[in-house]
């Protein structure tokens, strides 16, 4: 029920403090993570992590990357299931699969999953938001989102809730291995920032919304840039836009854009730099500068302590690794507003379906 909400994705937009509130109840008492032991044991002993995934669900899966990295030290990759599903990867011994999915029925992360347990016999889990669904049975080990049902096609609670749960997981891995940054890392505390900093944004939807006709209202396209997380958020906020809007968006690593796809810039052409990331903010500031100088339309998404006078939107600052939670709010509301002033409808796209039940 979508009650007093004009679209369901706006609904599930808004829940998302919620979510992550419920995602520490869950699976944090105080900082203490709680998961199965078992499944504890055969992560902590993987000396590679592969986390599957498709479309929303890789892009969460990217940002998973960087934390297992970072926090629990083992060394990741990420692959787009229906590439991974019928290719010749060398499968480390001591690997450990992640299947996220929201539904819990993507054919070409199944597929994925069928290789897992019959082929290389190796240990999996997935993450997902329907308890009893395929994935969640056929995984040896599985975990729920607590995000509540997901209505609109486009994904956007289920992709946060994903991330926090990736950082849980992870915290609790670097601390069984005893690293000390997942010692020292008070995960229920940053989770609690992240609400509240989600909130923040989901109160300034007014001003998003503004900046949403004033700069997408009739554009052909339009390109997300940022670089590392930010151009992980990149990628996932150009996907919310393409998908319901139908304006042609992509997401580029800052840095290569100057390697070819510069060429594209046109006078009015709408580049939103997101810039969260405080080593590489400087970099992506002059990559805008450089599209500006091509007569680019610069749109800019920058966390409060990196922020400049001329910037578009400042979001609240939270520890830079979990800015995704943040960042990606702004780019959900920019496609939500889009697509509303562009009059089409914003939960049912056209040719997509919720899940994706064939390969
Ligand atoms: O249910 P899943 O998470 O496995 O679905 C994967 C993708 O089909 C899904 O994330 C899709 O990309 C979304 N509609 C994007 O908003």
């Amino acid at each position: 029920n979508k009650g007093a909400y004009p679209y369901y994705m706006l609904k599930e937009i808004d829940e998302q403090p919620a979510v992550i509130h419920r995602i520490q109840s869950a699976y944090l008492n105080k900082n203490e993570v709680q998961l199965n032991s078992n499944l504890m044991d055969k992560l902590t002993n993987a000396s590679r992590i592969y986390i599957v995934g498709a479309g929303t669900s890789y892009h969460a899966g990217l940002v998973g990357k960087h934390l297992f990295e970072k926090i629990a030290q083992i060394p990741t990759e990420v692959v787009v299931s229906s590439e991974f599903a019928y290719d010749d990867p060398l499968i480390e011994q001591d690997a450990f699969f992640i299947f996220l999915s929201q539904s819990g029925e993507t054919a070409d992360s199944r597929q994925v999953l069928v290789r897992v347990n019959d082929e290389w016999k190796k240990p999996s889990l997935t993450i997902t938001n329907v308890a009893n669904s395929t994935l969640a049975r056929e995984a040896e080990f599985s975990v729920t989102l607590e995000a509540g049902p997901e209505i609109a096609v486009a994904s956007t609670k289920a992709y946060t809730a994903q991330i926090a749960l990736e950082a849980i997981i992870a915290t609790a891995i670097g601390r069984t291995k005893n690293f000390e940054m997942a010692q020292n890392l008070d995960i229920d505390l940053e989770l609690s920032k992240v609400a509240n900093a989600m909130q923040a944004v989901v109160d300034e939807k007014g001003r998003i919304e503004q900046v949403a006709v004033d700069n997408l209202s009739d554009t052909r396209n339009a390109f997300y840039i940022g670089r590392g997380l930010d151009y992980f958020v990149a990628l996932e906020a150009s996907l919310k836009l393409k998908e319901i809007s139908y304006i042609q968006a992509e997401g580029f690593a800052s840095g290569e854009l100057k390697h070819g796809t510069i060429a594209l810039i046109e006078k009015g052409t709408p580049v939103l730099g997101i810039i969260t990331q405080p080593q590489t903010a400087d970099n992506t500031r002059s990559n805008l500068q450089e599209t500006k100088a091509r007569g680019a339309n610069v749109i800019t998404i920058v966390s409060e302590s990196l922020a400049q006078t001329e910037d578009t939107l400042i979001i609240p600052d939270v520890n830079p690794d979990f800015a995704p939670l943040v960042s990606v709010v702004v780019g959900q509301l920019m496609a939500y507003y889009a697509t509303l002033q562009r009059g089409y409808n914003v939960d049912q796209p056209r040719n997509l379906a919720k899940s994706v039940t064939v390969e």
